[in-house]
């Protein structure tokens, strides 16, 4: 009824007409604006903060870290993170004091008036020089955390092997560029300190204003204001934001609205991991895996923040589709004198998938194979066993998205097509190629764990309700944000479906922490599968209630609910809503609460870091076709044809514009996103220097839902949020390959790095 059908979303009326209100829409009576005075050293100390005797400071709300009434931290994983920096500091642009003031001019003015001295230290700016120690700012060795994973036997392995092949692979920062950069009101008050903004998370704010201020559940309350995007961008980083203005706010005793800009958000916020990672592989002729060793080291920056996490999900990804019984992953995550890097869609695997990738590539090119069937005798199906122990028991679509990628792109004949024109100059002006540009055609296949790892869900239990209101349309309780990636409309049509309604009927509460339970985090491809399951479980207790209610009100044993309509046999007794409206007159409310409970099957040993990581993949296959311009070494990428098992799609064209989506920001995670850095600090902070793709940039996109149900998911949905971020850039990269002879270790793809490594081939082949 409502479930696989593209209804109207739920947020898009608003959102066209420009009724939604975004953060800076909002001006409050007697409102003050924030502003964060930052660190302009990457490592040193504060040696002295002077304030020009000439500028009239009586306008001006200051405040630093003496302010805060509790602990100096931002409560995330690990207590290191200061709110404001005390004397320390540790990264550039790190926040060491907040000021406030009436209007932005003199907001400004004041900025220019605070003169910062430092005592400079030498900063630690690559993971090369943070894994030497030259320089130690973080425990004993660098390190913020290690994980290891190991199965079978490797050195057995690898004596079996009939060839090693060893490669090393380097991974970029990349910015989440939401639209909407971040913001935050902090309004005080006498019961509560209000929090309202931008944000993924409310209760991760509820949390670190809680312990900032030493406050209690009801004395602070978080609301989640229409949100323009977030990627992980605001999973962790509005805890900052949220409590400095939360402190300007508590000394002015005025509200306070603090907006970061697009330059000091791109300067300032978190970025995806950096990553180095090295595969040596051991496998027969024949192509098949026997040893597996992998080394994955990722930047966190300069404080833990989200980095175990990020990296838990790398290393357990590492080894991606593909079965292998010897394997080691060694995983460090180390720090640097950068900002934090954190959350951002795919967290941990898109690093790992474009170097897993890049390897099948390699050494299908070493064994003089093709890369596809490497992949075939190598890839996971159901009822094999992953690198964590993990046996796939469920909802295994990995064939299908291989087969069907290849397939709808043509990809074998187009292979051969293109391999035979570049063996041959005359023929190279097949397929309207000028002379100039080459074509190439490459292959990725990926798998993404939705939901949290290991044992998160089942510790986290997270909540969510439905109430019946008084008109006796069902509304959700959920701290589940809309982040465009559409919540509110898939959440509307698990309960339509649930208690068969037409979906216009069901509503969506705000996420605010005073109305709603802790959903936990809208993250981790997690919304649709845990919470939307969650939502289902507590429409099915709604929909038992109101049964054994008419039952008893028509004395007729067997009721059911059909179309909206309470039945017995053919014959309609009343419908939902009068009913539920009558149970809401007669008992004062009908609310009922579920909570998430794991799969009975799910183990996870967190001491061993072995069992099943979650508790069920998503599956990808992508072909990327591009053309190269020999004489700029531009790269376009001309077609994308990608196939994804996301298990049930709740609203078929969302979870293509999901797909769609984060597969272009794959592309340009693969060709052109990269940070310019200078002692530390980002200089390319901004639109027209980082550089995106854009509409112009988009290839032709095909893309192919499998729908391999989920049995514990709702109505068998599984996660799809970052699954489609893993593949683009090794399927360019792949091409690129084919379209050159250069094989590219280190993405982005960029002209000058495409330049040297086909110089590198030239040189190579003529030696
Ligand atoms: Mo996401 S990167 O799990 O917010």
């Amino acid at each position: 009824m409502a479930v696989g059908k593209n209804i109207l979303r739920k947020d898009g009326y608003e959102k066209l007409t420009g009724a939604a209100r975004y953060v800076d829409d909002v001006t409050l009576e007697g409102m003050l604006y924030g502003k964060t005075i930052r660190s302009r050293i990457a490592r040193g100390r504060i040696k002295s903060i002077a304030y020009d005797a000439a500028f009239d400071w009586s306008q001006i709300v200051i405040a630093d870290y003496r302010d805060i009434p509790g602990k100096n931290y931002v409560a995330l994983i690990e207590d290191d993170q200061p709110l404001l920096a005390e004397n320390e500091i540790r990264h550039y642009a790190e926040p060491i004091l907040l000021i406030a003031a009436a209007n932005k001019d003199l907001l400004e003015a004041a900025a220019h008036h605070i003169h910062i001295e430092y005592e400079q230290w030498s900063p630690v700016l690559s993971i090369e020089d943070a894994l030497a120690c030259r320089e130690i700012i973080y425990g004993t060795d660098n390190i913020f955390k290690r994980f290891l994973i190991g199965r079978g036997d490797v050195e057995e392995g690898f004596a079996q092997a009939e060839r090693i092949i060893e490669g090393e692979y380097r991974v970029p920062h990349q910015e989440q560029l939401y639209i909407e950069p971040q913001g935050m009101i902090a309004i005080p008050g006498n019961e509560a300190m209000t929090l309202m903004g931008s944000m993924q998370c409310p209760y991760y704010i509820h949390k670190a204003i809680k312990q900032l201020f030493h406050l209690n559940d009801e004395q602070v309350v978080v609301i989640q204001m229409t949100t323009g995007g977030g990627f992980g961008g605001k999973e962790e980083y509005p805890s900052v934001i949220a409590a400095h203005a939360a402190l300007l706010a508590h000394k002015a005793q005025r509200p306070v609205k603090l907006i970061y800009d697009r330059a000091e958000d791109i300067a300032a916020t978190p970025k995806r991991h950096p990553g180095v990672i090295r595969h040596r592989t051991g496998v027969r002729r024949d192509g098949r895996m026997v040893a597996s060793e992998i080394d994955l080291v990722f930047d966190g920056g300069a404080y833990v923040t989200l980095t175990p996490v990020v990296l838990s999900r790398g290393v357990i990804h590492a080894l991606g589709p593909y079965a292998c019984d010897n394997v080691r992953i060694q995983a460090r995550a180390i720090a640097t004198n950068t900002p934090p890097n954190g959350a951002f869609r795919g967290f941990g695997a898109p690093q790992v998938a474009f170097a897993y990738e890049m390897q099948m590539e390699k050494i299908a090119a070493e064994l003089g194979m093709d890369s596809l069937e490497l992949r075939r005798i190598n890839m996971l199906r159901e009822g094999d066993t992953t690198a964590t122990g993990q046996t796939l028991i469920w909802s295994v679509g990995s064939e299908e998205v291989l087969n069907e990628a290849v397939e709808r792109a043509n990809y074998q004949a187009q292979r051969l097509a293109f391999s035979q024109s570049h063996s041959s100059i005359q023929t190279s002006t097949t397929n309207h190629v000028e002379a100039h540009k080459r074509r190439g055609i490459g292959l990725s296949f990926f798998l993404h764990g939705a939901g949290f790892t290991g044992s998160g869900e089942a510790k986290m239990k997270a909540q969510a309700g439905i109430e019946i209101m008084a008109n006796g349309h069902p509304r959700v309780l959920s701290g589940s944000t809309e982040i465009g990636q559409g919540t509110r409309t898939i959440f509307s049509q698990i309960v339509a479906e649930e208690l068969s309604l037409d979906f216009s009927a069901v509503e969506i509460e705000e996420p605010d922490t005073s109305r709603v339970p802790d959903s936990g985090p809208t993250v981790a491809s997690r919304t649709c599968m845990v919470v939307g399951r969650v939502v289902q479980m507590a429409a099915r207790e709604v929909k038992a209630k109101l049964l054994h209610f008419v039952a008893e009100r028509f004395a007729a044993p067997e009721v059911e609910l059909r179309e909206g309509k309470f039945m017995v046999a053919e014959k309609a007794l009343a419908d939902f809503q009068e009913m539920a409206c009558e149970y809401v007159n007669l008992f004062g409310e009908l609310r009922c609460f579920a909570h998430y409970a794991s799969p009975p099957e799910i183990e996870w040993n967190e001491e061993t870091y072995s069992g099943d990581a979650y508790p069920v993949y998503s599956w990808g296959a992508e072909v990327a076709e591009v053309e190269v311009d020999m004489d700029t070494y531009e790269v376009t990428v001309v077609r994308l044809t990608t196939a994804q098992d996301i298990g049930r799609a709740i609203h078929p064209l969302l979870a293509a514009g999901q797909i769609e989506g984060g597969t272009l920001q794959a592309v340009g995670y693969g060709l052109l996103e990269e940070l310019v850095w200078d002692q530390g600090r980002i200089i390319n902070n901004r639109l027209t220097n980082y550089i995106i793709p854009t509409a112009l940039d988009a290839p032709d996109m095909e893309t192919i839902i499998v729908e391999k149900a989920y049995p514990h998911g709702p109505f068998g949905a599984k996660g799809v949020g970052e699954l489609p971020i893993n593949g683009a850039a090794p399927a360019i990269a792949a091409a690129v390959f084919q379209a050159t002879g250069a094989f590219l270790s280190e993405i982005p793809i960029t002209p000058e790095r495409l330049q040297a490594a086909i110089e590198k081939v030239t040189t190579d082949e003529h030696r």
